[in-house]
């Protein structure tokens, strides 16, 4: 199922497929039969749409916020995020399906995946009904990179992508919705509050399993994080953190401070 997921090319139609088999996992589970783990080979890049074009991020144009071309592309931006987001998890799922783990750490990806499907679904009905879609202009083609770098080892797959790039997440979407509330765009700052709320569930799923997996090792969750960020993520974290919604999600400080002024 996961598979079948992450090689759907077209957004509206991977999402629609993803939502499905995520209500079958569910509808198994509470029937007290839940579907069988299976063992599958993921593709290393997920099937995507021929549009957006992919440009390296120093290509794609910035637009600024204050006029409506720059909101619509500020939402293209988010959208393709869910869409990649939605690959992520699917991924996860499949990619690490050869290691034991118990129901529930497949519970919350599926659960995490369904919501970025309609996360994705909100973000491309704000595009349309300003009158644009997603596809319409470039997007970064680096948003796979972070997989690629992990697809060899499940706790750096968590390190990275749930508890740095979803944590990121975190940071910057207080300041997007101020961005559409001071705009009046009631549709488009609707929708970014739902992502913001569930988001820090995806982000507590990664510290939850990380956790999970030290403790199953007997290593300590903060030397193991801090070691594998900096082997596998380009780049340093950067402050301002959503320190409240970091606590929230199980990610305390020591953990993302110290990472602050990492280099390459
Ligand atoms: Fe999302
Ligand atoms: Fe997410």
């Amino acid at each position: 199922m996961a598979v079948e997921v992450l090689t759907t090319a077209d957004g509206r139609a991977k999402t629609a497929l993803g939502r499905a088999h995520a209500a079958r996992w569910f509808a198994a589970r509470e029937a007290g039969q839940p579907l069988p783990i299976g063992q599958a080979t993921p593709p290393l890049r997920p099937a995507r749409p021929d549009r957006p074009a992919l440009l390296a991020p120093k290509d794609v144009p910035r637009r600024r916020p204050g006029t409506r071309e720059g909101r619509i592309a500020l939402l293209h931006a988010v959208a393709h995020i869910e869409l990649n987001a939605v690959d992520l998890h699917w991924d996860i799922i499949a990619r690490f399906a050869d290691r034991p783990m118990p129901l529930g750490f497949y519970d919350d990806w599926v659960k995490a995946a369904d919501e970025e499907a309609r996360h994705f679904n909100l973000i491309c009905d704000c595009l349309e009904a300003m009158g644009s879609h997603y596809g319409a202009l470039p997007a970064h083609a680096g948003m796979w990179r972070a997989a690629e770098d992990t697809a060899g080892d499940l706790l750096a797959r968590l390190a990275v992508v749930p508890m740095v790039l979803e944590a990121r997440g975190l940071d910057v979407t207080p300041g997007m919705i101020e961005v559409f509330r001071k705009h009046g765009e009631t549709r488009a700052l609707a929708a970014l509050e739902v992502i913001y709320a569930e988001e820090v569930a995806h982000v507590a799923y990664g510290s939850k399993w990380f956790n999970w997996l030290c403790g199953r090792d007997g290593t300590d969750p903060k030397e193991v994080f801090h070691a594998l960020v900096r082997r596998h993520f380009h780049g340093s974290l950067k402050p301002p953190f959503n320190e409240e919604k970091r606590a929230d999600a199980g990610l305390p400080p020591d953990f993302y401070w110290p990472l602050a002024e990492a280099t390459d």
